[in-house]
């Protein structure tokens, strides 16, 4: 297995967002905006960030407006430009110069497996990052970089774990690990995909962020449909966990303990969007005070309804 540090990121982009039906019908879920930039730049941002320079999105149907995005709209610039909107235009370049940005169709969507190993040809024989779409972690608190020097210092692969509540394990991939020298390293010995909260090895879950070796192709055109009938790569990361470090095997876990937000999920979308606001330079000091106004009021609001219950049933 080569052994240079990856310059590829896959990102794949071919789920349906059925959770934000009916804003996904026809708009791809990476599309929707959180504040003004849609959900897919920022982790494009992340990937550039972290030294990736080339990405390939593995798409599905309707998504068009993905590419689009991260295409010139020179009909768009050249209205900005008549108008010397400069600020506008410099936003506009800024998904375009981004990155190398790749397309491939994952065709009959199988999985998150499947759709990794859409990547196996584009990608060649050397590691590389895997970026779900629905994680955005907070640009302050770096993580991706984090995992490619794990990869860099112990070869293998890298997960990105975070400590979840029992009640929530059942929606992720749940790692079985042990710890090292490093306290936010851990080494991996099992995964297993979506565990009923009973039968979790720990409350560590695998979050959207993966440092794959090459080797994981190879497992993954092996690994049966799993959970829900899809091809699971954590199924193959659990393989990969067994295997030997020659055979390019070993799985590391970095824990993240930063701000994570999961825009696939309606209230953590919201949520996103309103720290993510409250955060900017432009946006956040004025919607702060705003912010604050409306909590209040609807304190009030919630405290007077509550006397006026206290009232008629006295
Ligand atoms: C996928 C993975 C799961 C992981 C999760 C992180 O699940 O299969 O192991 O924990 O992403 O967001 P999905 O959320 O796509 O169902």
């Amino acid at each position: 297995m080569s052994t240079r540090r990856p310059t590829k990121a896959v990102i794949p982009v071919a789920g349906l967002g059925t959770r934000f039906l009916p804003a996904t019908k026809a708009t791809p879920k990476e599309m929707l905006p959180v504040v003004d930039k849609p959900a897919i730049q920022y982790v494009v941002e992340e990937a550039v960030q972290a030294g990736l320079t080339d990405v390939l999105m593995v798409t599905g149907r309707n998504k068009t407006s993905l590419e689009d995005h991260f295409d010139r709209n020179v009909e768009l610039e050249i209205s900005l430009e008549a108008k010397g909107d400069q600020e506008r235009l410099a936003r506009v370049h800024e998904a375009t110069d981004l990155a190398h940005i790749h397309y491939i169709r994952q065709g009959d969507p199988r999985g998150l497996g499947h759709a990794v190993l859409v990547a196996a040809q584009h990608v060649g024989n050397e590691p590389f990052a895997v970026l779900l779409g629905d994680d955005l972690i907070d640009e302050r608190d770096p993580l991706l970089s984090r995992m490619l020097e794990v990869q860099e210092q112990r070869g293998g692969s890298v997960v990105a774990l975070m400590e979840v509540p029992q009640a929530q394990i059942h929606l992720y991939g749940c790692a079985a690990a042990t710890a090292t020298d490093k306290d936010d390293v851990v080494q991996v010995t099992g995964l297993v995909e979506k565990p009923p909260a009973e039968e979790a090895p720990s409350s560590l879950a695998v979050i959207g962020r993966y440092v794959l070796s090459a080797a994981v192709f190879d497992v993954l055109r092996e690994t049966p449909p799993g959970r829900g009938g899809e091809i699971q790569l954590t199924d193959a990361l659990e393989t990969l966990a067994t295997m030997s470090a020659a055979d390019g095997g070993g799985v590391s876990g970095v824990v993240f303990r930063g701000r994570r937000y999961d825009t696939g999920d309606r209230a953590d979308y919201l949520k996103a969007v309103v720290r993510i606001a409250s955060d900017r330079d432009d946006l956040g000091p004025e919607f702060v005070v705003w912010l604050g106004e409306f909590v209040a009021e609807r304190q009030r609001a919630a405290s007077d309804a509550s006397a006026t219950g206290d009232q008629a049933t006295s």
